[in-house]
């Protein structure tokens, strides 16, 4: 398959400042369904930034990390109040200003909703490691400036909130699903990029000695949340028979239904759903409450990161290849499985119309998964799956002009309101054959331990 259509796309969308090279729009539709898809979003440069980062391109990763890293902690605060300044922005955009150029950076105050976005800062921590592996621009890191935002970064997110579990906890949208969908409390994709986060900074600090103090509390929560995922959010046939049968209301230390989950919560769908080989980590996990649903993303960095043990990514990927047309069907990767429909959809979802069942957020196929889908089936030894599922993805995507999302049970039709030319969807599809054809480029985002 020729890939020249997908670096072009890539190329297009680059965002210059001042004469270099800072990041990339999300689309380079000519007419955009969305005003703020010509900003740079964080989330959405991260793979792009790895393709560039495969091909040698450093500097626009090293502008961008410096960029986004001299925009944080600038988003509007309550009178009175302090501002985090470990809080990074979900997008940024150069605008013309007498006659030269400014960036301006939106922290979800002028998106949708207004939602947080509590993964940028995150996707940063794990940028700056690609990019330190793949320049060894050690410099950079031990830089005073990087050094700070470092401990800011985690000052905010390891501070003591409204927390009873290691877990984070943050609102609805505030990460890739930024559309209200019920994906407030714990869930589960931000409990793997935290993960991610945590051993990142915890190999960055490490590697520049000192600082035992935070490295000892580091060390602490990253067991904490890993112990505690493992736990609360692993399900398959054994745990889902312990939870069919769990006694509710138990008081005490010594309990095992411990966050009061009643079995009659267990959704329908799930029943045959699951064989004696799959599993997965769950959605969401709170008091009373467990999100059944499947989402790929946190599953497939959970993957990548090692939040899942080598047991339970071999489980997640055999439930891939049992259930391929619920979960990659005609377009890879389904992004949550199964979509909520009717009242459900209504109360969830706020009866959001770009969300009805089988659709963007709400079960919706987005191509840009292909690349943490390829990682991983590549780590737990799946090289078929990760073949085929690049051949699923290939010309379509180039002859449907790269849209950003599809609809249906099988992601068989173009999103209903997608964009096309959407950047991360020829970001992903260029990442995943880089770490198809070289392995070795897989190390710019799974963990390994630092040869010092
Ligand atoms: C949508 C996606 C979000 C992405 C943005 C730009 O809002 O939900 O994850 O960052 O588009 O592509």
């Amino acid at each position: 398959m020729s890939l020249d259509n997908a670096y072009e796309l890539l190329e297009n969308s680059v965002v210059y400042y001042r004469g270099e090279p800072v990041g990339t729009a999300a689309a380079v539709d000519p007419s955009p369904v969305a005003a703020n898809y010509h900003d740079c979003f964080v989330r959405d440069f991260v793979s792009a930034a790895l393709v560039f980062l495969i091909d040698g391109k450093h500097d626009i990763v090293r502008n961008f990390l410096l960029t986004v890293m001299t925009l944080r902690g600038q988003q509007p605060v309550v009178k009175g109040h302090k501002r985090s300044m470990g809080l990074m922005p979900a997008s940024f955009r150069v605008y013309e200003s007498n006659g030269g150029e400014e960036i301006t950076a939106d922290f979800g105050e002028r998106a949708i909703g207004r939602v947080v976005p509590a993964d940028s800062a995150m996707w940063w921590l794990l940028l700056l490691r690609a990019y330190v592996i793949a320049t060894d621009d050690w410099d950079f890191v031990y830089s005073a400036e990087v050094q700070q935002c470092i401990d800011q970064i985690l000052e905010l997110y390891l501070r003591e909130t409204f927390e009873s579990a290691p877990t984070l906890l943050v609102p609805d949208g505030a990460f890739m699903i930024d559309r209200r969908m019920g994906v407030y409390g714990h869930p589960l994709e931000i409990q793997a990029l935290y993960y991610g986060m945590l051993i990142t900074a915890e190999e960055l600090l490490a590697h520049s000695g000192g600082r035992e103090a935070i490295l000892a509390n580091l060390r602490i929560r990253i067991e904490g949340l890993r112990d505690y995922v493992r736990l609360h959010y692993w399900l398959d046939r054994h745990r889902l028979n312990e939870i069919h049968r769990f006694k509710g209301e138990e008081i005490g230390l010594e309990v095992t239904n411990v966050l009061n989950v009643y079995p009659e919560s267990i959704p329908d769908w799930l029943d045959g759903w699951l064989d004696e080989r799959s599993g997965y980590l769950v959605g969401n996990q709170g008091p009373g409450r467990v999100d059944f649903r499947f989402f790929a993303q946190g599953n497939l960095l959970a993957i990548l990161f090692g939040l899942a043990s080598p047991h339970e990514a071999q489980g997640i990927m055999n439930l891939f290849e049992r259930r391929w047309g619920d979960l990659i069907g005609e377009m890879p990767v389904k992004i949550v499985y199964p979509a909520s429909s009717g009242k459900e959809w209504m109360h969830m979802t706020g009866s959001d119309p770009k969300n009805v069942a089988w659709s963007y957020h709400n079960g919706g196929n987005w191509p840009v998964l292909i690349w943490p889908f390829v990682g991983a089936a590549l780590r737990t030894g799946r090289f078929e799956a990760a073949e085929r599922a690049v051949t699923v993805l290939g010309d379509r995507v180039r002859a449907d002009n790269w849209p950003e999302y599809y609809d249906g049970r099988r992601g068989s039709l173009i999103g209903r309101r997608a964009n096309f030319f959407q950047t991360w969807t020829a970001s992903g599809l260029l990442l995943a054959h880089g770490i198809l054809e070289n392995a070795e480029a897989r190390r710019l985002f799974e963990r390994f331990t630092f040869v010092a």
